[in-house]
């Protein structure tokens, strides 16, 4: 008498791949990445082993990735910006090394990695602290190169990500991003004590609200089925919706091999809009009516300019927004949030989408083809 046992099914916990799990585990994740970090309002970075008098005389920052883990950092850049009113740069590691950076003791260069230990950006890193600067890790994978050579390493907390296409270590990368932020804004004393004990307190609404976009997967499912026949995809978004946009492109890329672009949606009238033909599926991820002055009506009228086109519009917009619907062939929600925490729900029904319209077309979503987990050469 024999029980079939398949380990890896049994690790799937029930999903189909490691992948889908990987999604599901999100709301887990961000809680994860926020654990331990918050008291009373206030942030308790300890890992960050840095000087204060260091950090107060930092008068740039050059976020070094590459990747998903580089569109984490290009959230980073407008919430640390905002925050911290420090200039924000975003490099991928490969370029930021060969076009002689200007970097000195006042920079601070953070390292973002999964793994790591991306060779590029592990060089980037060590081609920075050459020249004085400071560099904090922001990893995933505990002792790895990158964090173990840093002056001072982030974790995430988000537990093994065994799928080749990031998911569940993206939205940790962006919480602790933001940690680091809203923790640069204290020690510089940019934002007041009683403006991060808020801004903490909705980022810990935050895996409750990722739950709520999980919750609704269903429906992502079923349109990624729908559209198992698509040969091209286009990501619109503005502000933080822009790396969003770049994100949801590259997991369509990666496990699907489908043809996707991400956009800046302003940049459409300067090109990418002579792509736009009948039936031409265009997501657009929109921000808070509520957020910063004209960015949302911005983008509606980007929905409005594609669909009159012919294009077929999927928009991921907030709970309650009725200005989209005129405009909009499918609606995806997601409750109401700061603008600048939104990344951390519009990519969900992005991830959910491309990891079902792979599984759709029958191919291998955790093991993509050309694709390594971790690329430990130049
Ligand atoms: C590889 C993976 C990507 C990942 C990138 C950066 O190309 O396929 O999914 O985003 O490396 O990896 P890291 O471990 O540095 O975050």
């Amino acid at each position: 008498y024999t029980i079939a046992w398949d380990v890896a099914a049994a690790q799937k916990g029930g999903y189909d791949s490691f992948m889908a799990k990987e999604i599901h585990e999100q709301a887990t994740a961000v809680a994860d990445t926020l654990r331990g970090r918050i008291d009373s309002g206030a942030l308790h970075l300890d890992e960050m082993s840095i000087d204060e008098s260091v950090l107060r005389s930092i008068d740039k920052i050059i976020v070094v990735a590459c990747g998903t883990a580089a569109n984490a950092g290009n959230v980073a850049k407008y919430a640390i910006e905002h925050w911290c009113r420090i200039p924000t740069e975003v490099e991928l590691a490969h370029e930021f090394r060969y076009r002689d950076p200007i970097v000195t003791e006042k920079t601070l260069v953070v390292a973002i990695s999964q793994s790591g230990e991306t060779m590029d950006t592990l060089m980037a890193m060590r081609h920075a602290q050459e020249q004085g600067a400071k560099v904090v890790a922001i990893c995933n994978t505990y002792g790895s190169t990158i964090p173990r050579e840093a002056d001072a390493a982030l974790y995430l907390h988000v537990g093994p990500e065994i799928a080749v296409a990031s998911t569940k270590a993206y939205l940790g990368q962006i919480t602790a991003c933001y940690l680091l932020g809203l923790y640069l804004a204290q020690v510089r004393g940019n934002l007041f004590p009683d403006e991060i004990a808020a801004l903490m307190e909705d980022l810990e609404q935050l895996p409750a609200h990722v739950q709520t976009v999980l919750d609704g997967a269903g429906a992502v499912e079923e349109l990624a089925r729908s559209m198992k026949d698509t040969t091209s995809v286009l990501f619109l978004g503005r502000h933080v919706g822009y790396p969003t946009a770049l994100e949801g492109a590259l997991k369509l890329k990666e496990i699907a091999y489908i043809h996707a672009e991400g956009f800046a949606a302003g940049e459409l009238k300067h090109g990418p809009i002579a792509l736009v033909d009948e039936g031409q599926p265009v997501f657009v991820i929109v921000p808070s009516p509520r957020g910063r002055d004209s960015l949302h009506s911005k983008v509606v009228s980007n929905i409005q300019e594609v669909r009159a086109r012919g294009a077929r519009t999927l928009v991921i917009a907030e709970e309650g927004d009725e200005d989209v619907l005129p405009y909009s062939d499918v609606v995806l929600r997601v409750p109401a949030t700061r603008t600048l925490f939104a990344p951390l729900l519009t990519v969900i029904p992005l991830q959910i989408f491309s990891c079902a319209l792979a599984a759709a077309k029958g191919l291998d979503v955790d093991q993509p083809r050309n694709l390594a987990k971790s690329v430990t050469v130049e």
